[in-house]
């Protein structure tokens, strides 16, 4: 299998518009909350995570069996493999999409099948998916928004999901939620096949801290919970979180932020002629023809870090939309060197 090596060396001091992280840091309650509860002894005992639990149980309105606490997303698609997948089983992932679907897959010996998202505009391929269901398809891991597109499925099309493969494991990866409020969360009582996965890493500003959750029916959450380390959330992180989902007003005007620097984005590309993709997350994608490697390059050098796509989406790069100013220097430094 091939390494995953995203490049996350050398960012500091630039503005960084290539991980689709919020580029303005966490709120500031968080920060003053963890610090309040530091002391030399909690470093010492290993975590506990109930008052963490209760608080997210109520957050997402679940029960405590149906919260798997993760170590990022990357750790609930790791621990949803590891637990529904063994070896030359059937996953089906959708293609381009996160990476870290292939890379588990693969760790875990299943055998992948991909199906491409639509070439012209992005758009989910549904019915394709639905056609590459088969009885032996043991898990469907789809991104929702999706990354890098951008592009996302309705609850709909999800619904015709869960009921053409009632036999696996469906994940809706929803790490981009926030800026777009289409979620899978309700229909977890009604599928025993939905996982639906949430990320603190984005919006909420806290990717070093490494925290998501896993959300599904209450036997599922079971099964994770047995496959999964018991410490595998940091301490740090569980704390941090508590703070975290009481801002809302926090994480509430950061996308309000996002949404209209993204409409200053598109104006933006559209005023240099620059064909992109509406996205509903908090990245645009836009097309560079043959010169994308060069347009990152040149953006690095003037301090603005955005992430080639063109190995998987021809001429496309990525960008980070965070606050309108930081989008009007990433489109100056895009207009000098156009
Ligand atoms: C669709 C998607 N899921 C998950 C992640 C990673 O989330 P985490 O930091 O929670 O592991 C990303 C990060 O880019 C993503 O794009």
């Amino acid at each position: 299998m091939a390494p995953y090596l995203p490049p996350s060396g050398g960012r500091t001091g630039k503005l960084r518009l290539d991980f689709n992280e919020n580029t303005v840091g966490c709120s500031p309650r968080v920060l003053e909350y963890v610090r309040q509860h530091l002391d030399r002894n909690i470093f010492a005992v290993y975590p506990e995570y109930v008052e963490t639990r209760e608080k997210l149980c109520g957050y997402f309105g679940v029960t405590d069996g149906q919260l798997v606490l993760t170590n990022g997303t990357d750790e609930a698609i790791q621990v949803l493999v590891n637990t529904f997948l063994d070896d030359n089983d059937e996953v089906l992932l959708l293609q381009p999409s996160y990476a870290m679907y292939r890379f588990y897959s693969e760790v875990a010996g299943a055998a992948v099948h991909e199906i491409p998202y639509h070439k012209k505009d992005l758009a989910f391929p549904l019915a394709e998916l639905l056609a590459a269901i088969r009885p032996e398809t043991r898990a469907i891991l789809i991104a929702n928004p999706n990354n890098p597109t951008g592009t996302g499925t309705d609850i709909a099309s999800i619904r015709r999901i869960l009921e053409a493969a009632p036999q696996a494991a469906v994940l809706i990866d929803e790490a981009y939620y926030e800026f777009c409020g289409i979620t899978a969360l309700p229909l977890v009582a009604e599928y025993p096949n939905l996982f639906v996965s949430r990320t603190f890493s984005k919006v909420f500003g806290m990717a070093a801290m490494r925290l998501g959750v896993l959300l599904t029916q209450a036997e599922n959450g079971g099964f994770l919970r047995k496959a999964q380390s018991p410490y595998s959330v940091n301490l740090l992180a569980a704390i941090a979180v508590r703070a975290a989902i009481e801002d809302t007003e926090y994480v509430q005007s950061y996308v309000e932020e996002v949404l209209q620097a993204r409409d200053l984005v598109y104006e933006g590309l559209g005023r240099m002629g620059i064909h992109f993709y509406i996205s509903q997350g908090n990245f645009v994608l836009f097309e560079c023809g043959d010169r994308a490697i060069e347009i990152r390059d040149g953006l690095r050098a003037a301090g603005v870090l955005v992430r080639d796509r063109s190995y998987e989406i021809a001429g496309c790069v990525r960008v980070t939309i965070g606050t309108r100013d930081q989008s009007r220097r990433f489109l100056k430094e895009l207009e000098r060197i156009w």
